[in-house]
């Protein structure tokens, strides 16, 4: 099977300062992939590429390729606004749309994107929150501001409002990082579920994480990708002495 995603000889700069170098990595349709490393490492950085980000930042800049469904998504002529449709992203800190509320949020995509219909609507969003194990929780208060939900549900809700534009790819950056334990065991158990239906790629400072969620894990070091493989391979048997280091926790 081709892959879904292929970065090949990826470069990030920032200005005159590089942040990653040389990365080839691919992704499979239908997995969860983790990028781990000490802070700083790169794993933002690069994560960002994969929907053009860097496009937004002044001075950035990205070189190489990355392939979705084996065309570039840098190519002259890619709309980076419909391709990031089907790339979502969901951030360290919950950022719902701070004056909408909990329906507006999810189906904020779809009506941009031309949909007006209200059972269409309804229907996405609901099967969006299902998707992000939300509904139970949210669905007497649909029209209730979405800053009235708790910080993990906060969340959840935002993996809604990626999934409801049907992404192939969902980013996801340290998704759990602001979070308290339960909420963070109950994304943790929704990947499982999501990678059902889209295909992860989650950054983690979380080791831990990282060996309880992800399929494939790459690991980082000074914007390099030194080693990338199957999670309980690369856990269990690292094949570069700098990943073995980190995952034994001897630094990092
Ligand atoms: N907008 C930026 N401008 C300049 N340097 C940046 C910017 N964002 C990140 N960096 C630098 O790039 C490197 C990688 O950062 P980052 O990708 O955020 O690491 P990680 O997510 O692994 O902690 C770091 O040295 C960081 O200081
Ligand atoms: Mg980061």
């Amino acid at each position: 099977m081709n892959p879904l995603l292929q970065a090949k000889d990826v470069n990030i700069f920032y200005g005159d300062k590089q942040a990653v170098q040389n990365v080839d990595l691919d992704v499979h349709t239908g997995t969860v992939n983790a990028l781990i490393g000490p802070s700083g490492c790169g794993k933002t950085t690069f994560l960002r590429a994969i929907n053009r980000m860097h496009d937004l930042t002044p001075g950035a800049r990205v070189t190489g390729q990355i392939l979705l469904d084996g065309e570039d998504i840098y190519a002259p002529g890619v709309d980076p606004v419909a391709m990031r449709r089907r790339v979502g992203m969901v951030f360290q800190k919950p950022n719902p749309f701070p004056t909408m509320s909990v329906f507006d949020n999810v189906v904020a995509g779809l009506k941009l994107a031309g949909m007006r219909n209200r059972d269409q609507l309804m229907a996405v969003a609901e099967r969006s929150l299902r998707g992000a194990a939300l509904w139970e929780e949210v669905k007497e208060r649909l029209n209730t501001p979405a800053t009235g939900l708790s910080g993990g549900q906060q969340q959840r809700l935002c993996i809604a409002r990626a999934l409801a534009v049907d992404p192939e790819i969902l980013l996801m950056d340290e998704p759990t990082s602001a979070l308290d334990p339960s909420s963070t065991a109950k994304i943790e158990e929704l990947m499982t579920e999501l990678k059902k239906v889209t295909t992860i790629i989650i950054v983690t400072h979380n080791m831990h994480q990282a060996a309880r969620v992800s399929d494939t894990t790459s690991f980082f070091l000074v914007g390099d990708l030194v080693e990338h493989g199957p999670t309980d391979r690369l856990f269990q048997s690292p094949r570069d002495e700098r990943t073995e280091a980190y995952v034994t926790g001897r630094f990092g």
